[in-house]
């Protein structure tokens, strides 16, 4: 039987993986300048937990879930985002009782939904997300803004479009509600059977309807800016002008909505603009969540935050030919000539480790021509080659495989003598 990987899935290959770990890397180091402490949560919930936090008229819920009975009987499901996750631990943690406030919280972890697998959309993916709890101040959303426009701009991405939007408070998405309710009503009939069943539950969602798309009332419909009420037309003039302060160019859309039922006031995407990208240009969405904490059962605590891809993220980096600064090669390459070199060899690759070198050696008993060509493919900055005659002298020979220049150094000075060399 052949075994194959599932659908929408992936392996990421040694040949890749620096590029995760330089990328992954970049966002600790962000969070740690930005303040934000990393939060490791399971893989799976209780499926309540998402259905609740995420919202049962989204698609995620819907269609995308994969929710299994533990031979407990239990509902659980894969996380398919990380919020619901984060508020959940908030919660059950007790975090708004903790005396730095707002608390701000990362992840980067695998997310799970079963969606139809094409370029930059799989079943399996991995969310860099950061969470900001207990604070209504608009100026954690711009700062919440900022560090994801930061992660993609250290990265060396280009053409970034920052989108936003307010999806007003309560009693804003309140008056929305009932004059999108109007506005769609009366021919509900020509709309697909979600949005007939999303009218009542939640009609917001029907404006991010990918069937109807195109339907004359969708492009008629009442805009929520028109109906935000003044506290919240100020709290969203309040985000915008801490953005221009900060020199992040943004622009307002009113169709903006999200996918994820828990969101008002922020929301916000970044996309990339450009050729070559294929039908996906969302790298980034988040928005602020003022009633999940609540929902989720604990104390009524604001929240804001964002999720991106990693797999977006390097199609986009790809995309537009940057090349991440990874130094995937060895400092040395031990070339053994001999049985009593071969013999020494784990003793003083040993020790070079020890020293805190990169290096490697010969496994295979290949001839020593094969060996520096094993050298120079893994990108070895010098051959150290040992054979008889100099373990006879305490001494081994360096050559810098770049020049061809070799010198003959004493194997008690071979660490010191390979930093020294280092520029
Ligand atoms: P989301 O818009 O569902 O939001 O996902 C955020 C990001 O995750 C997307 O912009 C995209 O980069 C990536 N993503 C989503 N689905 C896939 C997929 N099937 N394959 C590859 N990448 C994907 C959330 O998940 C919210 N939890 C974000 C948030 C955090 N809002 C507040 N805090």
């Amino acid at each position: 039987m052949n075994f194959k990987i599932p659908r929408g899935t992936q392996d990421i290959l040694p040949e890749n993986s620096p590029k995760w770990q330089y990328i992954e890397q970049k966002a600790h180091d962000l969070c740690r300048r930005y303040n934000y402490k990393e939060l490791r949560t399971p893989i799976f919930e209780q499926t309540e937990l998402f259905t609740r936090g995420v919202g049962d008229t989204t698609d995620i819920v819907q269609k995308e879930m994969y929710t299994f009975e533990d031979r407990g009987g239990r509902s659980l499901t894969l996380r398919p985002e990380g919020t619901a996750s984060a508020v959940r631990s908030y919660v059950e943690n007790k975090m708004h009782g903790w005396a730095d406030q707002p608390v701000k919280l990362y992840y980067i972890g695998p997310m799970f939904r079963y969606e139809r697998p094409q370029s930059g959309r799989m079943r399996q993916f991995v969310q860099f997300g950061v969470e900001a709890m207990g604070s209504d101040d608009p100026a954690i959303d711009s700062e919440v803004i900022g560090l994801a426009m930061d992660l993609y701009k250290e990265l060396g991405l280009k053409n970034l479009k920052l989108v936003i939007n307010s999806l007003g408070d309560k009693e804003s998405r309140n008056q929305h509600r009932n004059a999108l309710i109007n506005h769609f009503k009366p021919r509900i009939s020509e709309f697909c059977g979600d949005c007939q069943d999303r009218l009542e539950k939640n009609p917001l969602r029907i404006l991010d309807c990918k069937k109807d798309r195109d339907h004359e009332l969708m492009k008629s419909a009442p805009s929520i800016l028109d109906y935000l009420n003044d506290s919240s037309k100020e709290y969203f003039n309040k985000v915008q002008s801490y953005l221009s302060d900060m020199g992040i160019a943004y622009e307002v859309d009113a169709t903006l909505v999200r996918g994820l039922d828990y969101y008002n006031n922020t929301a916000f995407e970044i996309m990339v603009d450009g050729e070559g990208f294929g039908a996906i240009t969302t790298l980034c969405g988040g928005g602020r969540y003022n009633g999940l904490v609540e929902e989720i059962g604990g104390p009524s605590a604001p929240g804001i935050g964002f999720a991106l891809s990693i797999e977006r993220l390097l199609m986009a980096l790809e995309t537009q030919g940057v090349e991440l600064p990874l130094n995937q090669g060895l400092d040395a390459y031990l070339v053994v000539m001999g049985d009593e070199a071969k013999k020494r060899a784990p003793k003083l690759l040993h020790e070079m480790r020890a020293k805190g070198l990169t290096v490697d050696g010969d496994y295979m008993n290949k001839k020593m021509k094969a060996q520096i060509k094993a050298a120079d493919r893994q990108n070895a900055a010098y051959a150290l080659i040992l054979g008889e005659e100099e373990l006879a002298n305490n001494s081994i020979m360096v050559k810098e495989l770049e020049t061809g220049d070799q010198e003959l150094v004493s194997l008690d000075e071979l660490s010191g003598y390979l930093y020294s060399r280092q520029s």
